[in-house]
């Protein structure tokens, strides 16, 4: 078992954020990163379609044998990660529950304010309030910005970019006197805006939540004494094309990813 290799999804190429904080805390782990770009965005799409989705996802996946899943994908993660987990059978972790924490506890050394930045179905599921009112944060403000995931797609952000500063410039000014303690990056496209989105905000904590997840999947393989050491491959798939997953996932990584890509129809993994 623990020689078994961790599953990573994502609708695309956003998962590779948590897939190399995932790689950077336990390298020893084989991985199984599947990006559905094919199908991207998922966080425009109804709440039935997501589900759809993420359970033909985690199917692929079960397929690869994998001892434990990480949803990448914010979307999902605030959708249906109840039925991803009772599909799978195996330890299942998404994206909100550790960077709602986090943001948590930061808000409680300030005013109490969190900020939530997601995709609109993120937003719309009222996911991230649930979890941060479980950590006794009431004063609560959330932003779905839509334009945040093809402004990460189609060019990488430049802080000095006057279209990219318009646009985090309509979703942030009106936080920044708000000052919110912690601003969670609730969808994985987030934390390549860091910088930018830092600058309107500028007192203000970012909280990355793809990153949060690594860091709770390795507490429960250390848990359940399931880590692995002796590994370290890791493999790529897309419902895409396998050439042009190379190509984007390098220039979003910023460097050659490492491992093998292949496509997959992600449309055969039905019940
Ligand atoms: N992966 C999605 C998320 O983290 C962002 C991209 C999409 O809309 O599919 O919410």
């Amino acid at each position: 078992m623990k020689k078994l290799p961790i599953g990573v999804f994502d609708s695309g190429l956003g998962g590779l954020t948590a897939l190399s904080e995932l790689n950077r805390l336990l390298p020893n782990e084989d991985i199984i990163y599947f990006g559905d770009n094919a199908r991207i965005p998922y966080g425009t799409k109804s709440p039935e379609v997501i589900r759809k989705f993420a359970l033909q996802d985690t199917r692929f996946l079960l397929s690869k044998g994998v001892k434990a899943i990480l949803v990448a994908c914010g979307t999902v993660s605030s959708n249906c990660l109840k039925e991803v987990a009772e599909l799978a059978e195996i330890p299942v972790v998404g994206v909100i529950n550790a960077s709602a924490k986090k943001a948590a506890d930061i808000a409680k050394e300030g005013n109490g304010r969190v900020l939530v930045l997601g995709t609109s179905a993120t937003v719309n599921s009222g996911a991230y309030e649930t979890a941060l009112k479980d950590n006794c944060i009431d004063k609560i403000s959330s932003r779905a910005c839509p334009m945040f995931v093809p402004l990460v797609e189609s060019w990488h952000p430049n802080s000095e970019d006057a279209a990219t500063n318009a646009i985090v410039s309509e979703y942030l000014s009106d936080f920044a006197e708000n000052n919110p303690d912690s601003a969670i990056l609730g969808c994985t496209h987030y934390p390549l805006l860091a910088e930018i989105i830092q600058k309107y905000l500028p007192k203000t904590q970012l909280v990355s939540s793809g990153a949060c997840a690594a860091n709770e999947i390795k507490e429960i393989l250390e848990k359940q004494d399931l880590l692995n050491e002796n590994g370290g491959k890791i493999e790529f798939y897309t419902s895409g094309g396998a050439d042009l997953f190379r190509l984007n996932a390098s220039a979003f990584l910023n460097g050659e990813i490492n491992g093998e890509v292949a496509h997959i129809d992600i449309e055969e993994f039905n019940d």
